[in-house]
């Protein structure tokens, strides 16, 4: 039987000024998926993070972490957060030690980890992340893609079961979005768990094992990424568009023929009305 890492039921969050971040939302987590997290912004996907590791407690509904009501105290968030790593969206939220080596450093210190131990796992963090030649430069004046790096580094020198990525992609080049992506496949094994939200389509087309659409505080939709895109209705009702690779296909298949050949289109409704006029020879 796969075991469930969360058990979320009827979680509600209020903020002080009187948001409602999440909505009554109920959620089950499967241990070893790659998941993405889909949904526009304000769907309350940072929020049900903070839930996720313990940062935030509901304002209603239930948490439980493999199995057990999570609880608030210190010792039971640092138990949590052995097991659970967080990479937020902002990086600058995440660094805050005067070098990219003790930022690193910090997380598994605070573990209770033998100094040697922790200088072992920092190192292969390092060199997982590429980030090894950047080891004594101050965080703060990294680019956006190297503190991205270096925020993941600090985690996963913690070796976490489970990984909650909070839009890891965003604001980075296609090659740095593509280096992130890879680097995260390789985190991938059998016993860990990824959450990773995004509102980008083709990426949760692309990476996802499950897909879970949240809109306005709720969840939904839970399904596998080809299934989701064929919901028209939780696509509208999500406002998410279908990952290019996905439409262009359904739209060969509507045309019966490969691609006319005497012309290369620069934009996909090129490509869509290039195929429509010749489906009709
Ligand atoms: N600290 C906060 N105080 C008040 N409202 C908040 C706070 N953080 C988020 N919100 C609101 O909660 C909703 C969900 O936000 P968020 O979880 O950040 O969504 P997402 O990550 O999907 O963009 C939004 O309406 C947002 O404005
Ligand atoms: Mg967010």
């Amino acid at each position: 039987m796969e075991e469930h890492i969360f058990n979320i039921e009827g979680l509600t969050h209020r903020f002080a000024d009187g948001t409602f971040a999440l909505k009554d939302l109920s959620v089950t987590i499967q241990q070893g998926k790659k998941i993405a997290l889909l949904g526009n912004n304000g769907a309350g996907k940072s929020t049900l993070f903070l839930h996720l590791n313990g940062l935030l407690q509901p304002t209603g509904g239930t948490v439980r972490f493999k199995g057990k009501k999570m609880k608030y105290d210190r010792k039971a968030l640092l138990s949590l957060r052995k097991q659970v790593g967080i990479v937020f969206q902002d990086p600058d939220s995440q660094l805050f030690s005067a070098n990219v080596q003790q930022d690193i450093s910090f997380g598994p210190m605070n573990l209770g980890w033998d100094i040697n131990v922790v200088q072992e796992k920092v190192k292969w963090a390092m060199a997982q992340t590429e980030v090894t030649e950047l080891k004594d430069r101050p965080t703060h004046f990294l680019s956006l893609g190297q503190k991205k790096r270096v925020a993941i580094a600090g985690i996963l020198a913690m070796e976490p079961d489970v990984w909650l990525l909070d839009e890891p992609t965003a604001g980075l080049d296609s090659y740095f979005s593509r280096q992130i992506m890879a680097l995260l496949d390789s985190i991938h094994q059998p016993d860990k768990t990824i959450i990773l939200s995004t509102h980008d389509v083709n990426l949760a087309y692309q990476w996802a094992d499950e897909v879970i659409v949240m809109n306005d505080g709720k969840v939904i939709y839970q399904g596998d990424p080809v299934s989701v895109f064929h919901d028209e209705e939780v696509l509208l009702q999500a406002h998410l568009e279908k990952p290019w690779v996905f439409e262009m296909f359904q739209a060969l298949n509507q045309s019966k023929i490969p691609a006319a050949r005497d012309l290369t289109p620069r934009t996909k409704e090129e490509l869509l009305q290039k195929m429509e006029t010749v489906s009709i020879y």
